[in-house]
């Protein structure tokens, strides 16, 4: 019993340390740490008392059930094996579905995209394949990435006792986690990612969201455990702070603990009014005044005082901050210092996809230094333009006008005009962030926002 414990202390303490999904979790090491303490201490005194154990139906009797009460998981483990099973219903028992539960606040005016489009059809329409409007989306067959095909859904870990298996059932798509010769099922209810470079899955237990252990990567197709998870665990407990929806949702309503949301509230993906702010007021004036032709109640961002319009995008590219208030209280105009800590600069310079601060590493170029540049010089926000290298190229001809502009200009075999960016913004895969697959290890690249001359990433782009 002890050494169990001990063992599944080491792997709670690991899963804290690990560098773990994209450097979320270093934003997350104060509340983690808490947590470390809470779970060892309730994990001692459980193992103290026995008597405290809940009986459970399942799973079989040579599994050690312990109930964390301090922090709702159930942790299922065997004798002499490392592996564990976290979750947060009762084993042997299913998850419980959402429940329809009346809002804690009240919303402030974020009404949605669909709310838009009879009046903007046309950004409206185009914005539906932007990342932002697909990084957080509903769980279906249209959206779904991944295999659910006997054969090619499953996840083994190095375990020989602990594997994954994906399956779609009528419309419900699950992840069967198989541990020695217990299994259990648990729903995928909301996608995280736009497939770029990835898809996470989180699912709902009454009001707490929680995220699987299975994560999808595009890179090779293949499940894989959610980044940071250890090998051989079956972790089902992990919850979804405020923080990590406010920067890949539209709206959501908290319930005051820590991962505790009203389902009914939320407004999936990042959408219209994370930028123009809440649009409750616009929408009503302009139907009740289909001739007015003068915006009411909305923030257009391009009225904005250059640095102003940046913060906006700063809410979510700003690196990683702290919240100091409320979730979701920024609106365009406002300035983060006022709603969020100052960035971490260590974990900033490490460019992975939750630290690579584009705010702050644009503001050191000699582009940004010498103009009044800001990211929709770059970025138009209403189109997906995801990969148009072409198009990028033709947004630094609008300030440096001539390829000849180029101090490499003109250099054999090199389409100047068709790809500025991999010889001066190159996508650099960072070693901070390591996905583990079946064939490897996997670092998505991202893209550096420090525009500059870089012989390296010109040598790499000549031997293509
Ligand atoms: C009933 C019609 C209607 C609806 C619905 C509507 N708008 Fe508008 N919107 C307008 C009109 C009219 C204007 C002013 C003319 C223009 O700029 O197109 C406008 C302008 C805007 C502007 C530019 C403001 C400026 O100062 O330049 C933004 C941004 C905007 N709307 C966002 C939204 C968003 C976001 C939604 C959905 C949440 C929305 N609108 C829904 C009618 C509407
Ligand atoms: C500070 C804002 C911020 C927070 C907090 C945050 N994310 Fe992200 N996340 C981003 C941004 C921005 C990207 C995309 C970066 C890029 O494209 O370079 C991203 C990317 C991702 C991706 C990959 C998307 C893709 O299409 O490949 C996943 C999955 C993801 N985040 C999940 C999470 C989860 C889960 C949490 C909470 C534990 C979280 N994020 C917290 C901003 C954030
Ligand atoms: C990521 C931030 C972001 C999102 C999301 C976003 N916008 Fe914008 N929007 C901007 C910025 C920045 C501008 C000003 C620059 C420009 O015109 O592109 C703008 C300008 C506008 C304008 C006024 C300019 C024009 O061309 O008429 C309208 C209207 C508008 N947006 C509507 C919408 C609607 C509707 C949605 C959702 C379907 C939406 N926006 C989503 C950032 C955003
Ligand atoms: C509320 C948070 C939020 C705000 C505000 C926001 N973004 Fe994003 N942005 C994200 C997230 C999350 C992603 C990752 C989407 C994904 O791939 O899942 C993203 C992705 C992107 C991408 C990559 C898109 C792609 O498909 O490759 C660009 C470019 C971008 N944002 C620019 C901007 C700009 C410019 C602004 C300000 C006008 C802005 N964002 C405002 C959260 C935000
Ligand atoms: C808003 C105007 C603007 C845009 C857009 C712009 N630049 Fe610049 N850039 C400048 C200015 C101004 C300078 C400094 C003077 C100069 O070197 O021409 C500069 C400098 C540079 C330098 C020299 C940097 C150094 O450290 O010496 C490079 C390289 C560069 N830009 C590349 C690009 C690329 C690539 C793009 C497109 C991805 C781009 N720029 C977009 C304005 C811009
Ligand atoms: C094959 C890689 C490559 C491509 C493609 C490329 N550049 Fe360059 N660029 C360089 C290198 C290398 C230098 C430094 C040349 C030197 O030694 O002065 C440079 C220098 C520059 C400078 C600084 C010039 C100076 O004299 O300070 C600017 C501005 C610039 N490039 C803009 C662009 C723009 C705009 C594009 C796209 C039209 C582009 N570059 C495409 C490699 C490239
Ligand atoms: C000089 C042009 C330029 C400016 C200004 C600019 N970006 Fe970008 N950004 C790019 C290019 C080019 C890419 C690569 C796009 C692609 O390949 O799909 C990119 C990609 C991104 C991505 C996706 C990251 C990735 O690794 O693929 C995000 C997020 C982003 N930009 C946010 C911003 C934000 C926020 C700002 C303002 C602080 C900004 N950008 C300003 C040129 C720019």
């Amino acid at each position: 019993m002890r050494n169990l414990n001990y063992k599944h202390w080491i792997a709670l303490v690991s899963i804290v340390l690990v560098v773990a999904w994209f450097g979320y979790d270093a934003m997350q090491s104060k509340r983690d740490d808490a947590l470390v303490r809470d779970l060892m201490k309730a994990q001692q005194q459980r193992s103290d008392s026995e008597t405290e154990l809940s009986p459970v139906s399942e799973p079989p009797a040579d599994m050690v059930v312990n109930w964390i009460s301090d922090e709702n998981i159930w942790f299922v483990g065997k004798y002499q094996d490392g592996g564990g099973v976290e979750i947060p219903f009762r084993p042997g028992e299913s998850r419980q579905q959402s429940e329809d539960v009346a809002p804690r606040h009240e919303n402030p005016g974020f009404v949605g995209p669909a709310e838009c489009q009879e009046c903007h059809q046309e950004k409206y329409q185009s914005f539906l394949a932007t990342g932002h409007y697909k990084t957080s989306r509903p769980v279906n067959e249209s959206t779904i990435d991944g295999s659910f095909q006997p054969g090619t859904n499953t996840f083994q870990t190095s375990d020989p006792n602990v594997s994954f298996e994906m399956i779609h059932q009528g419309d419900e798509f699950l992840q069967r986690t198989h541990f020695f010769d217990w299994s259990f099922d648990v729903p995928m209810d909301i996608i995280m990612g736009s497939s770029k470079m990835a898809q996470t899955y989180l699912y709902w237990h009454k009001d707490g969201l929680y995220q699987l252990n299975v994560t999808h990567i595009t890179d090779g197709n293949q499940w894989i455990n959610s980044p940071g998870y250890i090998d051989g665990d079956a972790a089902y407990a992990r919850p979804i702070p405020q923080r990590c929806l406010e920067c890949h949702m539209t709206y959501f309503d908290f319930r005051g603990k820590i991962n505790h949301y009203t389902p009914g509230s939320m407004i999936l993906g990042v959408t219209c009014e994370r930028c123009h702010g809440p649009a409750k007021e616009h929408v009503e004036f302009h139907r009740e005044n289909r001739d007015a032709r003068e915006a009411v109640g909305i923030t257009n961002p391009a009225d904005l005082e250059r640095l102003t319009q940046m913060e906006v995008c700063g809410q979510c590219h700003g690196g990683s901050r702290h919240l100091k208030g409320d979730a979701l209280s920024f609106r365009p105009g406002d300035h983060l210092d006022d709603h969020y800590q100052p960035p971490d600069d260590e974990l900033d310079v490490k460019n992975s996809v939750h630290t690579s601060n584009q705010l702050t590493r644009l503001s050191q170029s000699e582009c940004f230094l010498q103009s009044q540049m800001t990211c929709i010089d770059c970025h138009d926000p209403h189109h997906n333009e995801r990969g148009n290298q072409k198009l990028f190229s033709s947004r630094c001809m609008a300030c440096h006008k001539s390829e000849s502009d180029c101090g490499f200009f003109p250099h054999e075999g090199v389409e100047f005009a068709e790809n500025c960016v991999d010889c001066h913004m190159p996508r650099r895969s960072t070693e901070k962030l390591r996905l583990k697959s079946v064939e490897g290890d996997v670092f998505p690249p991202l893209r550096d926002h420090l525009i500059r001359i870089d012989h390296e990433a010109t040598k790499v782009h000549l031997a293509k």
